[in-house]
């Protein structure tokens, strides 16, 4: 079991590691204690663990309540955040009580709104039940919620009291889940760690949990790092927008077919082709081959240009300019200001590039494939 403490304003620990579900209860008796826990949970995920975490919270004498919920793309939003903001009403939640969500990266940012508005902001505990979630969204306090007109437009960020990563719910993670959450681990190998790269490049693509715990415990630092430095995210905090650019563009136009992580990856390698860095793009394409991504997509490139255009708010400058995360080389990323004019350019040399990539079997690896050898 690994902990490492975040030390933003507040600051709150991450543990990590095997049997943490038994232990929720114990972790939770300083923050909840006399107070009751609504716990927000994915409708898949309550059936596997909702019983496990209840029982093991009861244990010390805490009342929780679950509020299973069902979560896409589509309906992050403010709708879903508003029913959950009613049945806390309806059910007499106070100030004092916390928030327990367990499950992925959409729970976390639907939890993390409702604990930031109720009652103008109750405490949350994150459980995140993905390796996605494990390794960056439920690090940070950043909870952001879409609009039809675009993706994570709807934000804030508000820091969780812990988190607690029980690594053996990954178990019954789906293998393209656990894959997605590989191209979310790579950003931060691109980002800040050529040792994570190296690390990731040499062993073998399937990953044990005892693997999972160190790798995920190492991008948790390197994530923690970046939000100590710059919580609210005006300065560094947006390198993690690394492959989000494109990658998010991706997500709109192909209506969110694809999964978030494998989004990252792509948009990742568009950049490094796009901005003229071949060398790493390949040692990106490298890495994303191996643990069997997407390297390419079959997609209209005006349809991701315009979503990154139109929709891609998050990136957008007050001046017109958009704010882009470069892959220089790996363990060396750096933020530019581009025209629209420029990013244009670079969205479509970057999907130019890896249309005409072939994976190393010779095959084209397009996500049309990849959907079909997942189902
Ligand atoms: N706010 C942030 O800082 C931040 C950062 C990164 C990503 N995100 C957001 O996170 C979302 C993606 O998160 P995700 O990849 O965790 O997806 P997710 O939350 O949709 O979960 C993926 C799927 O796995 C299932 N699942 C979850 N845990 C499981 C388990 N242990 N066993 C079996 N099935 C399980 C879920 O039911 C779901 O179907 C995106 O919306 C993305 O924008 C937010």
């Amino acid at each position: 079991m690994k902990c490492i403490e975040v030390k933003t304003d507040p600051s709150y620990n991450v543990w990590i590691g095997s049997a943490l579900t038994s232990q929720i209860g114990k972790l939770l008796y300083p923050i909840a204690s006399g107070h009751r826990v609504a716990m927000i949970t994915d409708m898949y995920v309550d059936p596997l663990y909702g019983e496990e975490v209840t029982a093991a919270i009861e244990d010390y004498g805490i009342e929780v309540q679950s509020f299973p919920i069902m979560v896409e793309e589509k309906t992050k939003n403010l709708s879903t955040v508003e029913t959950l903001l009613r049945k806390l009403t309806q059910e007499n939640y106070s100030k004092d009580d916390v928030i327990l969500d367990v499950g992925g990266g959409m729970i976390s940012d639907v939890a993390g709104m409702t604990a930031a508005l109720f009652l103008s902001g109750i405490r949350v505990v994150h459980m995140p039940s993905t390796l996605l979630a494990m390794t960056d969204a439920a690090i940070g306090g950043k909870a952001e919620l879409n609009l039809p007109e675009g993706k994570g437009i709807v934000g804030t960020v508000y820091q969780p009291e812990l988190v607690v990563a029980d690594i053996d719910m990954l178990a019954t993670l789906p293998e393209h889940e656990i894959r997605s959450g590989m191209g979310e681990i790579m950003k931060y190998a691109v980002l800040e760690d050529s040792g994570l790269y190296n690390k990731l490049l040499n062993h073998p693509a399937r990953t044990d949990l005892n693997d999972l715990e160190n790798i995920i415990w190492q991008c948790a630092q390197i994530k923690a790092h970046i939000v100590e430095d710059d919580p609210a995210g005006f300065g560094n905090r947006g390198l993690v927008r690394l492959g989000h650019t494109a990658g998010q563009a991706i997500e709109a136009a192909t209506d969110y077919s694809i999964l978030h992580g494998e989004a990252v990856g792509l948009g990742m390698l568009v950049m490094a082709y796009g901005t003229g860095n071949r060398k790493t793009g390949d040692k990106i394409k490298a890495l994303l081959e191996k643990y069997d991504l997407p390297t390419t997509i079959e997609w209209p490139d005006r349809e991701i240009i315009s979503a990154a255009l139109f929709k891609g708010v998050e990136d957008r400058n007050y001046e017109g300019t958009y704010s882009i995360v470069v892959p220089e080389a790996i363990g060396h990323c750096v933020r530019k200001k581009v025209s629209a004019r420029e990013l244009t350019l670079i969205l479509k040399k970057g999907l130019v590039a890896i249309k005409h990539g072939k994976n190393q079997s010779g095959k084209r690896h397009s996500l049309r494939s990849f959907r079909r050898a997942r189902s």
